[in-house]
């Protein structure tokens, strides 16, 4: 199948053009399936899953509590050369046939001809007109543009800008993320050309999250100007939260060096990031209060 025609049918099975966005350390099988069955598209990144054993289960989890074909789900895999986990988690993208494979850290090339062979979508995470180019050639079927102000590794470019240039030589299929977190802002990206907006900080709170209490306090408690740029804490510019980093009892001089970004050791062992010093977008003002993916996508719609 072509990807317009599939993008037009997994937007037929939604109630609202939006992606649940993978969050390292913040997604469980639990937030996925609510978000697919609330409407919206859920997505499991693989790396929340500590062995391949429990990837197997958290998918079996998903598939089987989607099963009727009309809930779509996608899957988030790093595809950088140093993570080890790779070729055990491609086969099990053959097993359980997410509808999207998005893809992080890599590039595409890595997933498609697998990806392909059951009929699915490979989207590239980039935060650069570069990159989309880059992952273009490699294969990609659409793009998530990562735009400034998105939690987790954030992009530096504003998303109107960013569309605009991309659409200069892409007229594919677009997912766009930075900062999105209410119906109307769904509905304004829809506007600019995007297929999906890519919503992560707006879920980061919710019920079926993975967060300790304290992050989910600081999340309620923090707006824009909490957060701060760094690219010290992982290697990759991100998004975090100033009270989590002063906990973390790191220096203003500590923030202003560049870590080496490299996913060959155990993710869910290293340092102080994402589970210690704690990453949101610039839409975290928005999110103040207790609610389910349920209640979040109600309001969605009622504001879309
Ligand atoms: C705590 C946190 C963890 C994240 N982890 C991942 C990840 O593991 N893989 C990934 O591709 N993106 C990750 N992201 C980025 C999101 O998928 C998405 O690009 C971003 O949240 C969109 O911007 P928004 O937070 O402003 O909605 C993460 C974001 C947050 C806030």
């Amino acid at each position: 199948m072509q990807s317009a025609a599939k993008i037009a049918e997994i937007k037929s099975n939604l109630k609202l053009p939006a992606i649940c966005a993978p969050m390292f350390l913040v997604t469980t099988p639990e937030m996925v399936i609510a978000a697919s069955q609330s409407g919206i598209m859920g997505c499991y990144p693989a790396t929340n899953a500590r062995t391949a054993d429990d990837l197997r289960a958290h998918l079996t989890q998903i598939s089987n509590a989607l099963d009727d074909h009309t809930s779509q789900w996608a899957m988030n895999m790093i595809t950088h050369t140093s993570y080890g986990r790779f070729e055990e988690e491609l086969a099990m993208v053959q097993d359980f046939k997410p509808s999207i494979v998005i893809t992080a850290l890599g590039g595409p090339h890595r997933v498609t001809e697998a990806v392909h062979s059951y009929g699915g979508l490979v989207f590239a995470d980039v935060n650069s007109p570069k990159y989309a180019r880059k992952a273009l050639e490699k294969g990609a079927d659409g793009l998530v543009l990562v735009c400034s102000g998105a939690g987790g590794h954030t992009g530096e470019y504003a998303m109107i800008p960013f569309i605009e240039e991309v659409r200069r030589f892409f007229d594919g299929p677009l997912i766009v993320g930075g900062g999105i977190g209410t119906g109307r802002s769904i509905r304004a990206v829809e506007t600019l050309g995007a297929d999906f907006a890519y919503l992560g900080t707006r879920f980061l709170a919710c019920e079926e999250s993975m967060i300790n209490d304290a992050y989910r306090q600081m999340v309620w408690d923090s707006t824009m100007e909490d957060l701060i740029q760094s690219r010290a804490i992982t290697g990759a510019l991100g998004n975090w939260m100033r009270a989590s980093v002063e906990a973390a009892g790191l220096s203003a001089e500590a923030l202003q060096s560049s870590a080496k970004i490299d996913f060959s050791a155990d993710m869910h062992e290293g340092g102080k990031a994402w589970k210690h010093v704690w990453s949101a977008g610039q839409g975290v003002g928005g999110v103040t209060s207790r609610e389910t993916v349920a209640d979040i996508v109600d309001q969605l719609r009622q504001d879309y």
